[in-house]
């Protein structure tokens, strides 16, 4: 699979300030990534794993340009990055009905001007795409199901066509039979649009599951990263043998 690279990482640091003084730390920052570097190629499924705090989220948002104090480069081939975040709720306005949800991205387009045909069109396509039923569009998020409260917000993502998505746990809050749902619709979305997508999980079953390659961190670095496959036959890092071990994989 040589194929071009729509995101290089190199030598990636981001710090956050710390906002009281602790006790334990007089510094006025802490650096949560300690110089990350990561390629993601075009047209993948990229999984990112690791314990909860070793800076996952942080990663995503250096990407999307939402952490300001970086040092290193982030080189993206696309702008348009679409992130798709762990809890639908919380980042679906809950006073929007689910119709207009989806047609704001092409509301505030700056660079096209869509009238209100083509974004009911656009609507209606992606409504089909995340597989849910056109009457869904005049109810409130509160009156869905936390499946299809995902689907909506990867539709939201996927409205202005984006090339890249970022998802941050999108799963994770569901229960399983969902999770596998969710996680079928976005491999499909993944063959039939060619999105490539940045996958961060804690769970390396669900990784390896549909991840082309993956990349294990801890502690704001990369340990290990490689095909998942390879990497959970024969891991090279003491940590990734942890997780898969703590995972019971081995
Ligand atoms: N805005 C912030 N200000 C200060 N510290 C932060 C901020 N956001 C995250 N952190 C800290 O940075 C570290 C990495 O957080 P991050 O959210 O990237 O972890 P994560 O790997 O996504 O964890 P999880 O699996 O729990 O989502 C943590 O120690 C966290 O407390
Ligand atoms: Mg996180």
């Amino acid at each position: 699979m040589e194929q071009e690279k729509v995101i290089q990482i190199k030598d990636l640091k981001v710090y956050y300030k710390n906002h009281r003084k602790s006790p334990f730390s007089k510094k006025r920052k802490k650096q949560v990534l300690k110089g990350i570097s990561l390629d993601v190629y075009e047209g993948e499924i990229l999984g990112i794993a690791g314990e909860s705090g070793c800076g996952k989220s942080t990663l995503a948002k250096a990407i999307v340009g939402m952490n300001k104090d970086i040092e290193g480069e982030i080189s993206v081939k696309y702008t348009d990055t679409q992130m798709v975040f762990q809890d639908p709720y919380s980042s679906l306005n809950p006073s929007k009905k689910i119709g207009w949800l989806l047609e704001e991205p092409l509301r505030v387009d700056k660079e096209k001007n869509w009238t209100p045909k083509e974004r009911k069109d656009k609507v209606l396509e992606i409504m089909k795409a995340i597989g849910l039923p056109q009457e869904l569009l005049e109810r409130y998020p509160s009156q869905l199901s936390g499946g299809q409260r995902q689907r909506v917000s990867i539709g939201v993502a996927l409205m202005r066509s984006p090339k890249v998505i970022i998802a941050d746990e999108p799963v994770s809050a569901l229960d399983v039979t969902i999770q596998a749902q969710i996680l079928q619709l976005l491999r499909q979305l993944h063959q039939e649009y060619g999105i490539t997508i940045l996958f961060i999980s804690h769970d390396l079953r669900v990784i390896y599951q549909i991840c082309d390659h993956v990349a294990i961190m801890k502690e704001g670095t990369i340990r290990e990263y490689g095909i998942p496959h390879d990497v959970y036959r024969n891991p090279q890092s003491e940590y990734t043998k942890e997780l898969l071990s703590a995972a019971g994989i081995r």
